[in-house]
């Protein structure tokens, strides 16, 4: 495993912050597993059960506020990352429209923090920082998003993160721009934009995958709210793949590609709700699910989502390697081996998706 991304993180000093939810531990862990020496910054899991618990990860896990910025500041000054994946945010829409301010403050200022403390320190050369697809202005059309297109956002989530990609603008050309890299400063900034991803592990509230395993456990049927809204869909190992590789180029000096990416599945990815279920059902069989009573008003939430990812294709040489029949298949085994032999398959998963990228001659597994 640590030949992959070209040994770059072997023994590397990676900060990863929100390791200790969903996306974050999953790159925690396989970060530790190709050698580099990893430190988390995060909140106290949030979940019960937490992937990032159960994977008892060797790594500096470090509890604190990203809206901290004093902290981050001494955690940065003490653990002298060389790189930076920032995946520390508050990432529900649902709840963003409860908690906007919690939600802009930890999404935006909280990436200021990161890439304050980076500016002043200046141990890090590169950052990559994960924002969403739903950074995008929705025009609720079929074609896909390219990187150049607007920013914006409707709900409070979405638009927190068109904001992070707008900060993530401002420093790469007031403080981190590729012309003065080397003459000026030493960081390369990138930003990442995925979309809907599933993978075991995963206990977030108002998730879809999440939602079904909470009533399996509960012996309930799921309620699904919106069973005919189109998401794309795509294994979090997928994105992570391209965060690596998008960090590999980095920490290699190549200022060309400091900029933002998308990451997202192929045309297939493009499934309903409620396919997403019957898949997962053809699965596991204990799987139920009912739309619930129509709700006194329902918030505003983007039906379609398409990211084009051309330019990830052609340049990074990373395309996503499991489509949705294998990311469903992926995650449900991972939940039904947790919950009827209470066994963790991260590791299992993320070798077989190494062996499968090898197959589809991915250059990263080089
Ligand atoms: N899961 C998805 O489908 C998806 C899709 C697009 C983008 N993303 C982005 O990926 C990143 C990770 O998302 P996730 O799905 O793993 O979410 P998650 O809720 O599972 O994890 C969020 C992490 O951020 C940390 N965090 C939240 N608020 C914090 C604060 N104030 N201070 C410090 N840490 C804080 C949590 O402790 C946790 O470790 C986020 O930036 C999210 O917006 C996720």
């Amino acid at each position: 495993m640590v030949e992959c991304f070209g040994n770059i993180y072997r023994n590397r000093k990676v900060l990863v912050t929100g390791h200790t939810g969903f996306k974050g531990s999953w790159l925690a862990f396989w970060l530790s597993r190709l050698g580099a020496k990893v430190t988390g910054y995060a909140l106290t899991p949030q979940t019960h059960p937490s992937h990032f618990e159960l994977l008892d990860l060797d790594m500096i896990s470090i509890i604190g506020d990203i809206r901290d910025r004093v902290k981050i500041e001494e955690v940065v000054q003490q653990q002298q990352p060389e790189i930076i994946f920032h995946l520390a945010a508050q990432p529900l829409v649902r709840y963003s429209y409860i908690n906007p301010r919690e939600t802009f403050e930890t999404n935006v200022m909280g990436t200021i923090n990161i890439f304050e403390a980076a500016r002043k320190i200046g141990c890090a050369r590169a950052i990559v920082n994960v924002t969403s697809d739903k950074c995008y202005e929705n025009k609720e059309w079929v074609w896909g998003y390219r990187e150049n297109d607007p920013m914006g956002g409707y709900d409070p989530y979405s638009a927190s993160k068109g904001c992070a990609e707008l900060v993530t603008r401002s420093y790469q050309n007031s403080f981190f721009n590729i012309q003065e890299f080397q003459k000026n400063h030493t960081v390369l900034l990138a930003s990442a934009r995925a979309g809907n991803v599933i993978g075991g592990g995963d206990w977030a509230q108002d998730r879809l995958i999440p939602d079904i395993m909470e009533a399996v456990a509960q012996n309930k049927k799921a309620l699904i709210r919106s069973p005919f809204s189109t998401r794309p869909w795509q294994h979090v190992l997928d994105p992570l793949s391209g965060y690596l590789v998008l960090g590999q180029k980095l920490l290699e000096a190549k200022s060309e590609y400091a900029e933002g990416w998308n990451f997202g599945p192929g045309d297939e990815g493009a499934l309903t709700v409620e396919e997403i279920i019957q898949r997962a059902r053809e699965q596991w069989g204990v799987i139920h699910w009912e739309t619930p009573a129509a709700t006194a008003k329902e918030l505003h939430e983007a039906h379609w989502l398409k990211l084009d990812c051309s330019n990830a294709h052609m340049r990074l040489k990373w395309k996503s390697v499991w489509d949705t029949s294998q990311a469903v298949l992926r995650t449900i085994q991972w939940y039904r081996r947790y919950f009827e032999k209470n066994e963790v398959s991260t590791l299992q998963d993320i070798e077989t998706y190494i062996t499968d990228a090898t197959a589809a001659r991915m250059e990263w597994t080089t």
